[in-house]
């Protein structure tokens, strides 16, 4: 309908999403082939079928299991590539790409590779499409605070090509605090922060990523609308949010699309994003995710509008290159 085709046209960023989680099922089977690695699916379609989850953790374990497909420098490349090739489609004109480099440094693959093929893809969509990109490298909360410091060892030789850190996998049990001090060295290195925070995890953890980790965004924040002070605080402070309604659903964040909370955060005046965090286990890209919420929440042109343009100024891009984009 009219509805559908506005939203598939209208210019827009995407500001949450896991390069790993863009791991189609067709290229995790023909990489499984190109590597000659094992992988515990006879078929495509057998994969497809393993893509049902009660939780996080639930889907955590299938999304580190497929990244063991992913061992060369061009096979990250192919990856951001086909990304990118969607995001194109989509009429999406800045991405700010995850990639967590511990799921790939414990399995032996090189720092180096990681990156390098990851930002030659996006360098090379610029190119080809005009997509402008920034590249956040999280680190897995489920490891250690020295984990992470070795892991930002690793990125100093990078930091040319990497523009900020977040913080990501298993959120219960593991706070924000835990992570304070590589996020104070990160932030003293010149990157901006994101966190993960108020998906599953409680609204406390939200407040520790705004007053220990000193986020410049939060990726979720869902469970931030259950403490009113904390809502008219990231309101007063325009922090942006980073939704992802699809994943909300199969993750059972939310039971049904219509309790995405997009709409409410937008009445109380938060500033909303939307977007597709691991479209290839979550059933859709960006455009698929408006489209779920357009329907559910009868969002009208003027608020599918304040979206696309809360995910350009909530993005790191400078100011003058936004407005451009605007
Ligand atoms: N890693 C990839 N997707 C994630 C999500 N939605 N939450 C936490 N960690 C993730
Ligand atoms: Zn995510």
């Amino acid at each position: 309908d009219q509805r559908t085709a506005y939203i598939d046209r209208l210019p827009k960023a995407e500001l949450h999403l896991h390069i790993e989680g863009s791991l189609e099922p067709e290229m995790l089977f023909a990489l499984a082939q190109r590597n000659g690695v094992e992988i515990p699916f006879a078929s495509v379609e057998d994969i497809r079928n393993a893509y049902n989850f009660s939780n996080l953790q639930d889907f955590l374990d299938i999304y580190y299991q497929g990244m063991a497909v992913l061992l060369t420098q061009q096979d990250f490349y192919d990856l951001t590539w086909a990304y990118l090739e969607r995001a194109h489609a989509d009429h999406v004109r800045h991405v700010e790409i995850f990639f967590d480099p511990q799921g790939h440094t414990e399995r032996g693959v090189a720092f180096a590779d990681v990156v390098t093929g990851i930002s030659d893809a996006l360098a090379d969509g610029e190119k080809q499409w005009g997509i402008t990109s920034r590249l956040i490298m999280c680190f897995l909360r489920h490891l250690d605070e020295a984990a992470a410091q070795a892991t930002l060892d690793e990125a100093l030789p990078y930091l040319e090509r990497i523009a900020g850190v977040g913080l990501d996998s298993s959120e219960n049990g593991h706070p924000p605090s835990k992570f304070a001090n590589v996020f104070a060295r990160a932030k003293s290195l010149g990157l901006k922060l994101v966190a993960h925070a108020g998906e599953e995890g409680p609204p406390e953890y939200v407040h520790e990523a705004l007053d220990v980790l000193h986020v410049d965004r939060i990726d979720h924040g869902n469970r931030a609308l259950e403490d009113a002070g904390l809502v008219t605080r990231l309101a007063g402070e325009g922090m942006t949010l980073t939704v992802c309604p699809l994943s909300n659903l199969k993750l059972c964040v939310i039971g049904d699309i219509a309790d995405s909370p997009v709409k409410q955060m937008l009445d109380s005046g938060l500033k909303a994003t939307v977007n597709s965090d691991d479209p290839a286990y979550f059933g859709g890209y960006v455009n698929a995710n408006y489209h779920a919420i357009a329907g559910a929440l009868d969002l009208t042109r003027e608020l599918l509008r304040t979206l696309a343009r809360n995910s350009f100024t909530g993005s790191f891009l400078p100011p003058d290159q936004i407005a451009h984009l605007l």
